[in-house]
């Protein structure tokens, strides 16, 4: 389970430094800019951030209308305290803060349908397009 003295921060942005240690872990969003991560935060108004002795272990966000949709987007726990909850604490925070809204998406690679199933997601029945930039994660 979590560590009692981890601390959840809500729609609080952290270090652009700190956040990018957390990114460098994922397959999307590690060569991200780091300018571009602070014009991200800046367009940042829904997110979790977990925390303990200050250090940032965790962060998730939601973009957002502020009513009838979201994504949830760079869902990621720092590697060295994976499998020991703050996955799960994460989601329930940021399901909890997405209360507002009528409609949560996601994005995820197949194999992590049984974690956010979990949390109560289900596979979308209609088509998801994308369109992309050359350079974009
Ligand atoms: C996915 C991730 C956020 C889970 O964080 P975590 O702290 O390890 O999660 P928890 O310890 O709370 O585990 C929650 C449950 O999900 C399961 N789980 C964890 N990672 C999983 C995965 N990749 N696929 C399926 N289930 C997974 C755990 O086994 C656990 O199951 P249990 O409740 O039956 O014991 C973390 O592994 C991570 O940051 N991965 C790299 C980034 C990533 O892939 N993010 C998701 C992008 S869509």
């Amino acid at each position: 389970m979590v560590p009692e003295d981890v601390k959840i921060e809500i729609n609080k942005n952290p270090e652009v430094s700190e956040l990018m240690e957390l990114f460098r872990q994922t397959d999307w969003a590690k060569n991200r800019d780091p300018d571009k991560i602070g014009w991200m935060l800046a367009k940042t108004d829904m997110s979790v951030c977990l925390r303990q002795d200050g250090k940032l272990l965790a962060y998730g966000r939601i973009l957002n209308d502020g009513c009838f949709r979201g994504l949830l987007d760079d869902v990621v726990v720092e590697k060295s305290v994976r499998g020991q909850g703050f996955g799960t604490l994460l989601m329930k925070t940021l399901i909890q803060i997405s209360e507002p809204l009528e409609v949560l998406f996601l994005n995820a690679d197949p194999k992590m349908k049984g974690y956010y199933g979990k949390f109560g997601f289900s596979a979308f029945q209609g088509i998801t397009m994308v369109r992309r930039k050359k350079s974009g994660g």
